[in-house]
């Protein structure tokens, strides 16, 4: 598929409004998870098939832990469904899987899902989807901060080495294209700890519609609204 406007190379996604699509309609949160999760697969094909370098989906922050157990239980159990399922038909289409966040936390399966879809698409030359799962901006940069501090403190690292370029080498998102564009579903306009430092210049869109109405269309259209925005990285 070809566009006539310029695509950003790196697009991160707040997937959010799931639960409140399902409960307009009288139907149960989980109900709307599983709506998200065919958006998703919709929206990954239209990304690789554009040319897009880079897709960044938030799917489960280090806060989600809070949410009732029933409904963790069910988020993973559609990850091991989108994992096994569509791992096949990724990997033809040349896309590397990448995960940002921390493997800790999950149960076997799903740390094995996830980790099996890295390698096997790790020589992949695509789309870069990078699934954020159990990932929070804050726990990204003190996890760098710690990693850098134990390396100064064995003399690996000189203080005055330690730049912008060098902390973005520490964040699970090291040798991803620049993010260029954030959207968030659903109206709620903030960034809920998702690539804080990797958002600097970013162009930050929010559309009304919640993530299981956002159609391939809206996505297009909205990465049309970003080529129309004037980017000047603090220049003039
Ligand atoms: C936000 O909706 C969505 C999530 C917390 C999870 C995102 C999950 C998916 C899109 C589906 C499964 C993911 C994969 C990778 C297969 P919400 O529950 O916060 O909605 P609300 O704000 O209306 O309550």
């Amino acid at each position: 598929m070809k566009v006539d406007f310029e695509i950003p190379k790196h697009v991160g996604i707040i997937m959010d409004g799931n639960g409140r699509w399902a409960q307009r309609q009288g139907k149960a949160r989980v109900f709307g998870h599983r709506a998200g999760m065919n958006r998703l697969k919709g929206i990954v094909k239209t990304a690789s098939d554009i040319g897009i370098s880079a897709l960044s989906l938030y799917a489960f922050s280090t806060e989600n832990w809070r949410r009732p157990k029933a409904e963790i239980e069910a988020l993973m159990g559609l990850l091991l469904e989108y994992f096994n399922k569509e791992i096949d038909e990724l990997h033809e289409n040349n896309v590397k899987i990448r995960h940002l966040g921390e493997l800790s936390g999950f149960s076997d399966s799903v740390r094995k899902a996830i980790i099996n879809a890295i390698e096997r698409t790790k020589n992949n030359t695509g789309l870069q989807l990078c699934i954020a799962l159990n990932y929070g901006s804050r726990l990204e940069i003190t996890n760098a901060v710690k990693a850098i501090a134990k390396e100064v403190k064995e003399n690996s690292l000189d203080i005055d080495d330690i730049d912008e370029k060098l902390i973005s080498s520490y964040l699970y998102t090291k040798d991803l294209p620049e993010l260029d564009l954030i959207m968030r579903t659903s109206g709620e306009q903030r960034l809920s700890n998702f690539l804080m430092y990797q958002a600097a210049y970013a162009e930050l869109i929010f559309v009304k519609e919640t993530w299981p109405e956002f159609s391939d269309e809206l996505f297009i259209q909205t990465l049309r609204e970003y080529s129309e925005r004037n980017r000047r990285f603090g220049g003039l």
